[in-house]
């Protein structure tokens, strides 16, 4: 029996009828929406619609179609079921008959669907948390291992001045846990329960909300109905995460890519991540990273998407909803999917310290070290870039480093220079300059690896999930 044949006289047409089914893709929901029914069922009866037979029969028979779902492979194998909450009811009529129709007392698909997908969201980002640490300790751990090792930072992709490995891979940990924060934050708005909702004016029973509620481990009823029923808010906001997260693993696989190219050769790429090219003998692909560039795309087009689809809807519940499922599944499993992988990556890659430091120190990204040296011995910071710059242009000449260049040609160019000068530009001393927190002085980095390992750790603290 369909949940609203009553009114019709002839049938659905059969092409619409399958169409408009969500049960292919929401049967994932099931889990949840079993453990909503059982929250709701509780409170029925409270309001004295069950006895206590009888709710002890629903929750029996709620606990045996997810035994059922999860031990036989056909089970799920229904062409006549609409979405997850028709599944459910039918099967509950079929195994303890009438009473199992009493379920759906006082409450609406609009409530339940928005309650499962918060279930959704929730366990969803939970995962998210455990993965996202692993991922950033696999950083951590190579950025403590590079140790002393420097290699040079660029803006314009132009090299600008040496920094220390450990305080590049840094760089992506400050993103990665910004994104970690962030669906922290979606959690917390998404952690509400709408049962209780109805359809749309609330329900029509005095219905418990808070032990509803609590009994799914939300941290409270949702405030208004009409808001709860059709709000999507926690749907986009934690595939927006998803996007700025898939867009931080595009950015730093992006780099890798470049990284590993010849002309580079910062990195070497793990073969267990890697594939051959079927023309090319020679040739070592990332396709790793480059998938994790594309699917970036993929996971920001699911944000576009549901941001389309919500911008024009009116209060309350409308169908075009039942649309919002699908791209949030994939931004999930994407971000999901890919996580274990970049951390094997991550573990396996292999760096080129040596040349990663012998490019620190070509390039006059001292340039900068060599004007600090001459503005402590007073001269005008405008006056001294202008020097260290046409030094530089000499240098280039010349075909060498700053620091090989004869000092009479120095004091030429301006009369401060004196034989300290190349004692000042080696890795160490230009590298020790940028002596503030955040910078890439080794005492800094040292203690922002530290912070960032203590912040790490605290991901691995998942709030409780109640779906039993
Ligand atoms: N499958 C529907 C969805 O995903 C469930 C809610 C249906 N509500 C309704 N009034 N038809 O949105």
């Amino acid at each position: 029996m369909k949940m609203w044949s009553g009114r019709f006289r002839q049938p659905l047409d059969p092409g619409f009828e399958k169409w408009q089914r969500s049960f292919p893709y929401d049967q994932r929901l099931l889990p949840f929406e079993l453990a909503a029914s059982r929250a709701h069922a509780n409170a029925l009866e409270h309001a004295g619609v069950l006895s206590s037979e009888e709710l002890s029969e629903v929750v029996k028979a709620l606990s045996e179609i997810g035994r059922r779902a999860e031990s036989e492979s056909e089970f799920l194998n229904d062409p006549e079921a609409e979405d997850v909450h028709h599944f459910v009811e039918k099967q509950l009529v079929l195994l303890i008959g009438a009473t199992g129709y009493k379920l759906h007392t006082g409450r609406s698909r609009n409530e339940q669907i928005a309650t499962d997908l918060r279930l959704f969201v929730r366990q969803s980002i939970d995962t998210l948390q455990g993965l996202i640490a692993d991922w950033v300790e696999a950083i951590l751990t190579r950025a403590e291992g590079a140790g002393s090792t420097g290699m040079p930072a660029y803006t314009h992709l132009q090299p600008a001045e040496p920094v220390l490995v450990a305080h590049w891979l840094l760089a992506y940990v400050e993103m990665f846990l910004r994104d970690a924060a962030r669906l922290a934050d979606c959690r917390k708005r998404a952690n509400l329960c709408p049962l209780g909702s109805g359809a749309v004016a609330g329900a029509t029973l005095t219905l418990n909300r808070q032990a509803m509620a609590q009994a799914l481990g939300f941290d409270g009823p949702t405030a208004n109905s009409i808001d709860a029923t059709s709000d999507r808010d926690f749907a986009l906001e934690f595939v927006n995460a998803l996007s700025l997260f898939a867009l931080h693993l595009s950015r730093w696989a992006e780099e890798m890519i470049l990284f590993s190219t010849p002309a580079y050769g910062f990195v070497e790429l793990p073969e267990a991540y890697s594939t051959g090219s079927s023309a090319m003998p020679q040739k070592k692909n990332p396709d790793l990273l480059e998938l994790v560039r594309g699917k970036a795309a993929r996971v920001m087009g699911c944000a576009t998407t549901l941001q389309t689809l919500l911008k024009g809807l009116p209060l309350a519940y409308n169908k075009d909803l039942q649309e919002t499922q699908e791209p949030m599944f994939d931004a999930s499993d994407t971000v999901i999917g890919m996580l274990p992988l970049v951390t094997g990556f991550m573990n396996t890659v292999e760096f080129n310290e040596a040349k990663m430091n012998q490019a620190a120190q070509a390039g006059y990204m001292n340039a900068w070290a060599a004007a600090a040296y001459l503005v402590e011995r007073g001269v005008p910071s405008r006056l001294a870039h202008e020097a260290i710059g046409k030094a530089v242009q000499l240098a280039v000449e010349r075909g060498c480093e700053l620091q090989k260049l004869p000092l009479a040609d120095l004091q030429a160019i301006h009369a401060s220079f004196d034989a300290a000068f190349p004692s000042c530009l080696g890795l160490t001393e230009v590298l020790g300059l940028h002596d503030v927190p955040g910078g890439t002085a080794p005492r800094h980095v040292k203690r922002a690896l530290q912070n960032a390992r203590e912040r790490a750790g605290l991901l691995r603290s998942p709030e409780p999930l109640a779906t039993r």
